[in-house]
């Protein structure tokens, strides 16, 4: 078994985190573009005021609106055949809740889809990533609001119909699982009405998150339903930040809490997006979490009625989960107790190539359809070396391993995967942090935490790699 002949290689990306343009065109203000900057020691603020003199990463980002012929170019010089991006919201509905769509927005993307088509590189559209449109948080709470779902259903409508001839293959909801844990406030639900602060320290309400997580369920498989029903060229996925936990110790008390952690922020979200319904052991969950869902008639049926076709997900890192233990490590969205085996990242994500191997294979025995890894790479700082360049080799190393053990999935154990988008192919703003020195890129970007830098764009060493990598489908690696 080899990959498939038409794998996906590409890279991945977010609006709000490299289009910028945050107020062209009659964009409106979206969660993200009310998130200030921060680092790994401090956290970034959400406010309910745009506050002047304060940076906002997301208004001007690396300017993908202004560069995207230029990036997609790029993009087709390493040969990308896929490109994963989202759409903005609040690009076609400033505020979310408007009858007509934004002209001026749909036009920009026509462009970009079209730029894609004519580097012969497959869109991958995230319908949302992080950037519901803030007049819905103060409107209803963001998605903890019923009507949040009425308003998505006709974005996406307006998008799927415009867009019909562009893409093929769309993702409902970016990470839908940040929504299990407090972070995602800010990030996925949009709970955050009326505060401003650390997006760490937002008032947590477990029944007005996880029911905004089921509004979301709900509108997603609406609209897969509905996309399903109309348009039939269309692929449909969910997106999951994969959390792989092991078990610290054998201790039967380490593996129960792997075992929970690995329920309760994984497969209760895609048990519901890929099998139509809650895992059984979600009202016990409830129950023991002073949860009480409002559920409308019909909302368990749609459930089943709009099940994706493929699975997505992220991958950076694997934790381990146990009781009575003390060190802890941070990851992506959620921590975990250090590993004795694993090295980190210099934010403390630990590095665990065979985990992709080990989490591709629990995803498939589990569901059957096809996957596809949307994200995976290190986010580290690059320094300019004395030739002028960059000689990113600890990307490289990270990649190549990661590519290593996803073939060996394919390869060696059978698990059917669509494709491989690394995040930020292009550096890009931390979702978690805000920063710019977090750079994930096969493409350096001139462009710094103060803000400063003149957008203008280099190849790292790990471009040219990238570029073989995918010219030989994944066999020469070196
Ligand atoms: C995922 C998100 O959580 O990880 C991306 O989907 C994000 O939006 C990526 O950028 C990497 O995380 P970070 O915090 O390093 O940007």
């Amino acid at each position: 078994m080899k990959l498939r002949k038409d794998f996906l290689w590409g890279g991945a990306t977010a609006a709000n985190q490299f289009e910028g343009a945050w107020n062209v065109d009659g964009k409106g203000e979206s969660v993200s573009d009310h998130c200030t900057n921060g680092s790994h020691t401090v956290p970034k603020r959400v406010t309910v005021n745009i506050e002047p003199d304060t940076l906002y990463p997301s208004h001007e980002a690396i300017d993908f609106y202004c560069h995207y012929e230029e990036d997609i170019a790029l993009f087709a010089e390493m040969g990308f055949k896929c490109f994963r991006m989202s759409i903005n919201w609040t690009r076609i509905f400033p505020t979310g809740m408007e009858s007509e769509p934004n002209e001026a927005g749909l036009a920009f993307y026509d462009r970009v889809f079209d730029c894609c088509k004519k580097h012969g590189i497959e869109p991958l559209v995230t319908i949302s990533h992080y950037e519901m449109p803030y007049a819905l948080v103060e409107k209803c709470n963001g998605w903890e609001g019923r009507e949040a779902i009425g308003y998505f259903e006709t974005y996406c409508r307006v998008i799927f119909e415009r867009y019909k001839d562009k893409v093929k293959y769309w993702l409902t909801f970016n990470e839908i699982n940040a929504g299990t844990m407090p972070l995602g406030n800010v990030l996925s639900t949009s709970t955050v009405k009326g505060y401003s602060g650390p997006i760490t320290q937002v008032p947590d309400s477990p029944q007005a998150r996880y029911q905004a997580l089921h509004h979301q369920f709900v509108a997603s498989a609406r609209v897969v339903k509905y996309a399903h029903e109309h348009y039939p060229q269309f692929l449909l996925g969910n997106m999951i930040a994969f959390c792989a936990v092991y078990p610290f110790t054998c201790h039967p008390d380490d593996v129960l809490e792997a075992q929970r952690q690995m329920r309760d922020t994984n497969w209760y979200c895609s048990d519901v997006q890929v099998k139509g319904e809650y895992p059984y052991y979600a009202k016990a969950f409830w129950e023991k979490n002073g949860i009480e869902l409002k559920m409308e008639p019909g909302d368990l049926e749609v459930l089943k009625e709009g099940t994706v076709d493929f699975y997505t997900f992220s991958y950076y890192m694997t934790n381990c989960a146990g009781v009575g233990h003390e060190e802890a490590v941070s990851g992506n969205l959620t921590g975990g107790l250090k590993n004795p085996y694993l090295e980190a990242s210099a934010w403390g994500w630990q590095i665990d190539p065979q985990g992709l191997r080990w989490s591709l294979n629990e995803i498939y025995e589990r569901y059957h359809i096809p996957l596809m890894i949307v994200e995976n790479g290190l986010g580290a700082r690059d320094e300019r070396s004395e030739d002028g360049k960059f000689h990113d080799s600890y990307r490289i190393d990270y990649l190549r391993r990661h590519i290593q053990q996803m073939k060996l999935a394919v390869e060696e154990d059978g698990v059917d995967l669509m494709g491989y988008t690394p995040w930020g192919c292009i550096d890009l703003v931390s979702a978690s942090t805000g920063e710019m020195a977090k750079r994930y890129g096969f493409i350096y970007v001139n462009k710094f935490d103060d803000g400063t830098g003149d957008l203008s764009r280099e190849r790292k060493d790990s471009f040219y790699w990238y570029k073989k990598v995918i010219a030989t489908n994944g066999e020469d690696l070196d």
